[in-house]
């Protein structure tokens, strides 16, 4: 397969593991991670053998943020004139699942980075913060935006005004992390998780991901409806004759993807 400079990517059966992978920067952000985090992404979403996505760092940093040294010294003009940052949405643009399983510093862009996943799976060694205010900027990856809507404006903001950091617990209690597990078991039980969506039917897992992201971008009613086709549209696929016909007969669903 692919080689990258800054992650290695393995596919196990189904799922695509995505190891963030500069240890000497603890797992900083730069240039170069996104390029590859872009063309990772985009593999794995045009690669219909593979059916979910885990991304990880190391046991000590899942990313310590955006390079604080790449950006240091640049202007606004080439902040703004090259739209840094921007690339991102072609990582959140992926239709298909990813996870970002976590453990250790998830900082600044780290933490934006997690928010990105469809959800996150924490090791109990995980923290969470924005602690850009301290370099006298602020989140730029999405941060000010995903943490509100994930853990409300009170502790959003107090996390953005003080740069303090969350740990796992809080994190799980706060609804930032859909499950915390021992740091050792991280990889493993987030592989788990992945293997299990990957064995659901394609096309629902795509609709599933779909609606529960509207659910971000639309009124209530809005989003209902949509919703709501969505639902109706699966009916003109196979499997979920299959999947129906299998449950009334009492026997695993086979999927085509169709
Ligand atoms: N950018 C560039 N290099 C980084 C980095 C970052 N965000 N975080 C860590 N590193 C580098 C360190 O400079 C150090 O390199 P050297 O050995 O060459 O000095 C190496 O990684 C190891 O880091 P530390 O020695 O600092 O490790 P530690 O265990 O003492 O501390 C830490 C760990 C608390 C996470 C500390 O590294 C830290 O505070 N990092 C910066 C966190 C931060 O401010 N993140 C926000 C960045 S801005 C941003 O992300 C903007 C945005 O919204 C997208």
């Amino acid at each position: 397969g692919m080689t990258y400079e800054t992650l290695i990517v393995e596919q196990h059966d189904a799922v695509t593991l995505v190891r963030l992978n500069r240890p000497q920067a603890l797992n900083a952000l730069n240039s170069q991670v996104l390029a590859d985090l872009i063309a990772a992404f985009a593999a794995y979403d045009g690669d219909a053998s593979q059916r979910c996505l885990v991304l990880t760092g190391s046991e000590k940093a899942f990313a310590a943020g955006a390079d604080i040294k790449e950006m240091s010294d640049q202007s606004f003009a080439e902040m703004y004139g090259a739209n840094f940052f921007g690339g991102y949405d072609r990582v959140t643009a992926t239709r298909k699942p990813f996870i970002a399983a976590v453990s250790g510093f998830a900082l600044g862009g780290g933490c934006e980075l997690a928010m990105m996943a469809d959800f996150i799976i924490a090791s109990d060694t995980a923290k969470f913060g924005q602690p850009e205010i301290k370099l006298a900027v602020t989140p730029g990856m999405g941060g000010s935006q995903r943490l509100v809507r994930a853990i409300g404006k009170a502790k959003a903001m107090e996390m953005c005004l003080t740069g303090r950091m969350m740990d796992a617990a809080e994190a799980e209690r706060s609804g930032l992390v859909a499950r915390v597990v021992p740091a050792a078991e991280l990889v493993d039980e987030a592989m788990k998780t992945a293997k299990a969506i990957a064995g659901m039917a394609p096309l629902a897992v795509l609709a599933v991901k779909e609606q529960v992201e509207a659910a971000f971008e639309m009124t209530l009613s809005a989003g209902i409806r949509f919703e709501r086709r969505l639902f109706h549209g699966l009916f003109g696929s196979a499997d979920q004759k299959e999947g129906m016909a299998a449950f009334v007969a009492k026997r695993p669903g086979v999927w085509t993807g169709t």
